[in-house]
């Protein structure tokens, strides 16, 4: 049945620097899918819409990472994510990327829409440079101590240890973490969102929306309500890799990650529609719905919704389902220390067994809190829950058939109270899910849907028509009908949620797939239908394919623990570069503490050539008296600084462990003074 209502659904655009894994499911894809796919049943106008988010510091940092272009990065992992999605089910009816022309044509139009109106605020402010690599830094590319809870390696936006986010003012002993150097202070110009004028009309908005889940309303609120409020947001970055600020004397300025990557929804419902797509954006009977993960909710309910409430052309969302964080094995997801169930790995383990994946991911939801994934959950939903019981029912019930009566529904004849219970069941279990889907609780609608297997199982153990085939030829006829129907809707009913199994159940039924508002009814298959006799539909997961995939995990933290807490490796430099550098080995003549510090120590190092003064940060680490007449190397000629006002005339070299100890490093036999270090 169709009408004219309209639904617009998205699910995030992953990042291209990484396969997606079980967490990224569970968060957003599967129960954007399970949706999706409801809406679909019910005849609905829906285009399910996503594809690769292929700009940002995150994909610049992956590309260092692996020594290659970010191209190539967004290359390799679209192609990886695009087709495990699909071997995984989720029906998106476009997969694009960012990267493409339509979406930075795009992006720009709605850059300078916006700036045409004046809807941005032009601002210089200073931000942190990094002299050596000569750029402005990226949050992430800032490392430093976290403010909250110490520790040395929290990043400009977010401390991973204790989760706090940070901008990068906020780190104390800020560095570079593409050069290790000391960032400073310089001017930049870029076009910041005013959220804090907008923040009356994004409140209006949200408080518009109490029916939003409890966690997304109540962090929106938390958003508008903290201290000081909305700020202003920038929406232009210095990078070099993004789509290019659309406006003269912007050089070296692209638009910010996410500015773009929202709008990349639209874009690809282009690329899907041509014309038609603008009904899907700007209709009001359209309905525009974010599926998300936690971390995504102020981008999609306020900074988004912001961006279209300037442009003004749009519709807003109208609801913004997001889920908690899926953990693994009692440890967060982490693609770093791959801590991680890769989806493409999974489908190439576990080859057919789709369903068990997205049963146990949705059973197990982080709906309304953070979940644990474990294999021996996974392992005990797959056999004593698919196997044991939806197989077994359906196993049951095309086997009986087949023996009892060549496959062919026979003639039910008085039905017993617990025959209309399980009718009854059968007529109201869509009913139910359906409500429970609308209101995007899908655990409580797969529950609702296996309580009906659960039933139908339990309906044959109790009626035993194996026993009745030799006394009651009438009753079993009864029995057999009714478990059929069970048997029937839950090839409907498990369309969304198991949708391989479903369509192989229909096959063994001779049934199509009905539209939902159809599934209300007890009867599906009528006296006189044939069957097949089908196959199984669900295999066991035995304990060595678990073990197996423990032992991957086992690896990972292995690894982890092995490998030394070291800074990232800088970025190659030409061997020119390297000479360039003047290294000598010197011998300290005097040390003394340089007044009113209590880091910093004033050498006098004769270096063969000449004597020179070094002011060094290694008053912690070693007393003045100490040091005297041991042979350091000196980078002799980096540019004189004047340190707590006495001039520094290079650095001696030290080397430096993760808890931040700091030992010289020497010739390891005497040499002259002056010896090169080549
Ligand atoms: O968090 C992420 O993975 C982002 N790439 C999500 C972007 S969602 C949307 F705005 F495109
Ligand atoms: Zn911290």
């Amino acid at each position: 049945m169709s009408s004219t209502k309209r639904y617009t659904v998205t699910a995030a655009l992953p990042y291209a620097n990484g396969p997606v894994h079980i967490g990224h499911l569970a968060g957003c894809y599967l129960p954007a899918d399970i949706y999706v796919r409801y809406l679909r049943q019910n005849g609905k106008d829906v285009k399910f819409i996503c594809g690769s988010d292929e700009h940002g510091v995150a994909i610049i940092m992956k590309a260092k990472a692996e020594g290659v272009s970010p191209r190539e990065i967004v290359d390799k992992y679209h192609g990886i994510m695009k087709s495990a999605f699909k071997e995984f089910g989720i029906s998106f009816d476009v997969y694009s990327r960012t990267s493409k022309e339509i979406h930075h044509q795009t992006a720009s139009d709605f850059f300078l829409n916006l700036y045409e109106k004046g809807s941005f605020e032009e601002k210089e402010t200073a931000q942190y440079y990094d002299p050596e690599a000569k750029q402005f830094l990226a949050d992430r590319y800032i490392e430093g101590t976290c403010p909250n809870c110490g520790f040395e390696n929290a990043y400009g936006d977010q401390c991973e240890n204790c989760g706090t986010s940070l901008s990068p003012m906020d780190l104390k002993n800020p560095r570079s973490r593409l050069s290790g150097a000391q960032p400073i202070l310089k001017k930049t110009t870029h076009w910041f969102l005013p959220l804090d004028h907008l923040s009356e009309k994004i409140k209006a908005y949200i408080q518009d929306h109490k029916d939003w889940k409890p966690n997304v309303y109540g962090q929106c609120m938390s958003w508008l309500d903290d201290a000081g409020g909305l700020q202003a947001r920038s929406m232009t970055r210095d990078l070099d890799w993004g789509i290019k600020v659309p406006l003269k004397d912007a050089d070296g300025k692209v638009l910010y990650v996410w500015f773009d990557a929202p709008i990349g929804y639209i874009s690809a419902t282009k690329e899907l529609l041509g014309e038609d797509w603008e009904k899907y954006w700007k209709e009001e009977n359209t309905e525009l719905i974010h599926f998300i993960g936690k971390d995504n909710i102020v981008f999609h309910c306020i900074i988004f919704p912001a961006m279209l409430m300037e442009h003004g052309a749009f519709i807003l969302p109208t609801q913004v389902p997001a889920n908690e964080f899926l953990n693994l094995e009692g440890k967060k997801i982490s693609t770093s220390r791959n801590w991680a169930v890769w989806l493409h790995e999974y489908l190439g383990d576990f080859k057919g067994k789709q369903d068990a994946l997205r049963y146990t991911l949705c059973a197990n939801a982080p709906e309304t809190k953070d979940n644990d994934f474990t294999w021996k959950d996974f392992q005990a939903r797959n056999n004593n829950e698919l196997v044991a019981i939806f197989g077994n029912l359906v196993n049951r019930v095309l086997v009986l058939m087949q023996k009892y009566y060549g496959g062919e529904i026979p003639k039910p004849q008085a039905l017993t109270a617990a025959d209309k219970a399980l009718l009854e069941m059968v007529e109201s279990m869509p009913g139910q899910v359906g409500t429970s889907l609308e209101r995007f609780r899908f655990r409580e609608a797969l529950t609702t849907y296996m309580r009906l297997a659960r039933a139908g199982n339990k309906y044959l153990a109790e009626e035993e028509p194996w026993k009745k085939v030799k006394t009651d030829a009438d009753r079993t006829a009864t029995i057999m009908y009714v478990a059929a129907q069970a048997v029937a809707q839950l090839a409907h009913v498990g369309e969304p949620f198991l949708p391989f199994t479903a369509s192989k159940l229909r096959a063994f039924l001779g049934l199509e797939l009905k539209d939902w508002s159809s599934l209300s009814v007890r009867e599906f298959l009528l006296p006189g239908a044939k069957i097949e006799k089908g196959a199984l539909l669900f295999e066991k997961v035995e304990n060595d394919a678990v073990e197996a995939q423990l032992q991957k995990l086992e690896k990972s933290r292995a690894l982890e623990n092995t490998q030394p807490k070291v800074p990232s490796l800088k970025e190659e430099i030409p061997f020119e570069a390297f000479t360039k550098t003047d290294i000598r080995v010197g011998t300290i003549l005097e040390a003394q503490a340089v007044p009113k510090t209590d880091k910093l120590l004033q050498l006098l190092v004769d270096i063969g050539i000449e004597k020179r003064t070094v002011v060094s940060g290694i008053a912690g680490h070693y007393a003045p008296e100490d040091i005297i007449g041991l042979q350091v190397l000196v980078l002799t000629n980096l540019a004189p600084r004047k340190i707590r006002g006495v001039e520094s005339k290079g650095m001696v070299l030290m080397a430096e462990d993760a808890e931040g100890r700091l030992v010289f490093t020497q010739p390891s036999a005497r040499m002259a003074n002056g010896s090169a270090v080549r």
